[in-house]
């Protein structure tokens, strides 16, 4: 049986077509994989489905989700098997309009205390990959590997991936207590807590481990990591960008994207290097960030804001890009932020667009008030959901 429905042309009319910079009224023809026809005409087609109206946008493309991870331990301390998680995750994303994903991986962690946990991005990239081979999944994955460089373990997980493994993009992070992304050590503080459940003197333990690991091994590990982006032929991200210092050091390694900076002054520096600035969707959508940094709302409302990622909420992705189109009046341009952009931020040129010749990747939605109700998905021309 095949993995999903193998159609060699759908045809959606009366639909309001997203393009880069308007939205048109027609029929849009996918065949063979491939964007074939825009047609404005207005005439009816035998054979299509009929949206009724409802809007038909570029295949969402998210460049860094954590839901995968979520699938592996969908309760704190509760380890799902790695298998079921990718089938699980991979239904997920189409189902939320995702046409291509990079599904985030952290590599690196510490070897002692209670910061350690058990290497997994290997063992779970083998899962990805042999269901990639099958021909199983619904959806494009590419792996976006999380390099933490307060870490031990990096070095060594790093060298156990090779250009055969569809590693797309490398991402840089430092979660030293007390800078970047927990420079209010405060907030970082009840984060841990909470999310490890530990008490006070484990927290210390942690904190006073992390800092000497990133004293010994912090820079070393950079190296390595921007050395892997580049063996491994993937776009180079950093991670939480706060000083314009940080910005200068992404532009010094040769970084094209900058996931989440936590200030103003961090984005405005990206924009100034050409940088494309990437925020969360549950940010945008909960009017803030849960670390306490600067809201993705603030970024958008300064033009600020190139790429939305849905982080570790999926649904969120479309739901924040409605928002935006809000926001700025102007729906195309708020598509793009999921669609152009991170298309163009991971050196994809063969999607991102409903343009003739690109992938037949869309998604279907209907309006309803402020959010969009995901009507169908066609990935690589299949109807995945
Ligand atoms: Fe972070």
């Amino acid at each position: 049986m095949p993995a999903h429905n193998t159609l060699s042309e759908t045809i959606l009319s009366n639909a309001q077509i997203i393009l880069e910079d308007e939205v048109v009224r027609g029929t849009l023809v996918l065949r063979d994989g491939k964007i074939a026809e825009i047609d404005l005409s207005g005439t009816s087609v035998t054979m299509a489905e009929d949206l009724g109206g409802g809007f038909v946008a570029a295949g969402l493309i998210e460049l860094h989700t954590d839901n995968l991870e979520r699938h592996l331990e969908p309760r704190p301390g509760v380890h799902w098997p790695k298998g079921p998680a990718v089938l699980a995750h991979d239904a997920e994303m189409a189902g939320c309009g995702v046409t291509t994903v990079f599904d985030a991986m952290r590599v690196g962690s510490l070897s002692t205390g209670r910061g350690k946990y058990a290497p997994f991005a290997r063992g779970l990239a083998d899962h990805l990959l042999s269901f990639i081979h099958d021909d199983k999944l619904k959806i494009k994955h590419l792996i976006h590997l999380r390099a933490e460089i307060c870490a031990h373990t990096l070095v060594d997980e790093l060298a156990a991936f090779s250009e055969q493994d569809r590693v797309g993009i490398v991402s840089v992070m430092d979660h030293t207590p007390g800078q970047r992304q927990f420079r209010d050590f405060k907030k970082y503080k009840t984060y841990i807590m909470g999310k490890r459940g530990i008490d006070e003197a484990a927290f210390q333990t942690l904190v006073d481990v992390s800092i000497k690991a990133r004293e010994d091994l912090g820079v070393s590990n950079e190296n390595a990591a921007c050395a892997a982006a580049v063996r491994l032929g993937a776009v180079m991200a950093s991670h939480d960008d706060t000083t314009v210092e940080h910005v200068e050091n992404s532009t010094n390694r040769g970084m094209r994207l900058a996931e989440f900076p936590t200030t103003v002054e961090a984005a405005r520096a990206c924009r100034e290097r050409g940088i494309a600035i990437m925020m969360g969707a549950p940010n945008l959508m909960r009017g803030g960030s849960h670390s306490g940094n600067v809201s993705a709302l603030e970024l958008a409302q300064q033009d600020l804001l190139d790429v939305i990622s849905s982080d570790y909420v999926p649904a969120a992705l479309l739901q924040s890009a409605l928002m935006l189109a809000n926001l700025w009046g102007d729906l195309p341009r708020a598509m793009r932020t999921v669609s152009t952009n991170p298309a163009a931020a991971a050196g994809l040129q063969d999607r991102g667009q409903i343009a003739i010749g690109q992938r037949a990747d869309v998604v279907c939605y209907e309006p309803i008030g402020d959010m969009g109700v995901i009507r169908r998905v066609v990935s690589d021309g299949k109807i995945v959901a």
